[in-house]
């Protein structure tokens, strides 16, 4: 189905993906932005619900009072943490809403396809794994477009509900930053800076039964 070339480059885009914070003001060409919205649009959703929308934002105030909302919650949390951990964590740069051009708000309605999804009786939440799964797309495609794209989730919904005049019972599962960049981090950033780092993967294997080894 795929030569070896194509695999190669879908492997190469999983692993060059990172999730960016700092961008350029250049602004995404429409066909682009239309694109990588596609690509979100493609995702897998349970019963085919294809419960997201997306949200396009451009405009510099709003795009600060997204910013806003994130700070307050950024400085909410730190409560969480004490000492050094505590500074560390509020050195982070958490998000880049106000620098990069344009801000997509991926929604999750979880009315959509009414009372009988199929699959959703079971597991409700799959609902909001098929949004995950549509924003996964998104950031893939941003970076085979060369598109930084850094997903921030440090924000009250209601926040985000009231600035963007989202309905109730709509969740707003994530806001994306997308821009060109010059500083595309080769390593996750929280590794860089020494906050987190990547799991040894031979520890998250098992075979059969859980904790059990190969
Ligand atoms: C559900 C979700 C929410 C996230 N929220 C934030 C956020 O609010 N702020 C932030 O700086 N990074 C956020 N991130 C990005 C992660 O910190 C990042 O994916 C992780 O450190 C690994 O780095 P990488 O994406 O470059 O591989 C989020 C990622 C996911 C999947």
């Amino acid at each position: 189905m795929f030569s070896e070339q194509e695999r190669d480059a879908i492997y190469k885009v999983i692993r060059k993906r990172r999730d960016v914070r700092s961008f350029l003001t250049k602004s995404i060409p429409e066909e682009v932005i239309g694109r990588i919205i596609e690509a979100g649009h493609h995702a897998p959703s349970v019963g085919f619900m294809q419960p997201w929308n997306f949200i396009i934002v451009h405009s510099q105030k709003i795009k600060k009072q997204l910013a806003w909302a994130a700070d307050k919650e950024r400085r909410a949390l730190a409560i969480h943490y004490e000492g050094e951990r505590q500074d560390h964590f509020l050195s982070l740069k958490v998000e880049g809403l106000k620098e990069a051009p344009i801000t997509i708000c991926v929604t999750c309605d979880p009315t959509r396809g009414g009372t009988h999804v199929l699959g959703r009786n079971s597991i409700p939440e799959t609902d909001m794994m098929s949004v995950a799964c549509s924003i996964q797309n998104m950031w893939l495609a941003s970076c085979a477009e060369g598109i930084a794209l850094g997903w921030v989730s440090f924000y009250k919904k209601n926040d985000i509900r009231e600035i963007m005049k989202i309905p109730p019972h709509i969740d707003p599962v994530a806001l994306l930053s997308l821009g060109y960049t010059d500083e595309y981090p080769e390593a996750p950033i929280l590794e860089t800076s020494k906050w987190a780092k990547r799991e040894e993967i031979s520890k998250l294997i098992y075979v059969n039964h859980w904790g059990k080894k190969k």
